[in-house]
């Protein structure tokens, strides 16, 4: 036999990289939608030695683990060094990215365009749920820090967590 037959199934696979200094519940909307339309969906931390976190590497892998466990075709890990370079070495094809608004368009659009550049990986945007269309981690930390109420922004690990980090619990 010739052809992809011959080399078992194709499995379609697709990245979904960010900080997620912690994952938020608009991170969740694009991975659990980003779910069933691949076989595998690699959620990945990018190392940025430049950016102290709130959360270690390990503590936000674990906590993006815990929430998306129950997808089930859902990998994570963390990696250091360029996005299109994790891609290549595990032969992924596609990036999902979450499109909050207009404003986020510009930086994503320079960014697909350089990987696809870079690599051939293209670059897929799902428009964020507009409930999380103003939510990111930093404002999420922003408001925790202040005692501001986030528990409908974040899945409730990340919630305790959060307090627990922020000496509120
Ligand atoms: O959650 P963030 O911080 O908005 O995610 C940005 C991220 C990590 C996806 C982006 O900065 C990235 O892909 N960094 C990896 C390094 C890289 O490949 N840089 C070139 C981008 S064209």
């Amino acid at each position: 036999m010739t052809g992809p037959e011959s080399e078992g199934p194709l499995l379609r696979r697709a990245v979904c990289p960010g900080s997620f200094d912690p994952i938020t519940n608009g991170h969740l909307d694009i991975i659990a939608r980003a779910s069933p339309l691949y076989d595998v969906v690699h959620v990945v931390v990018m190392i940025n030695q430049s950016k102290k976190g709130l959360f270690t590497v390990d503590e936000r892998i674990e906590l993006i683990r815990e929430v998306t466990a129950e997808f089930g075709n859902v990998q994570v890990e963390a990696y250091h060094g360029l996005l299109v370079d994790y891609c290549k070495q595990r032969d992924i094809p596609a990036i999902v990215k979450g499109l909050r608004a207009v404003s986020d368009f510009d930086y994503e659009l320079q960014m697909a365009q350089m990987n696809y550049g870079l690599s051939g990986v293209e670059t897929l945007f799902i428009p964020t749920s507009p409930t999380y269309s103003f939510l990111s981690s930093s404002l999420v930390k922003e408001v925790a820090n202040w005692g501001g109420d986030i528990s409908h922004l974040v899945p409730p690990v990340v919630l305790a967590a959060l307090k627990e980090r922020l000496g509120q619990d």
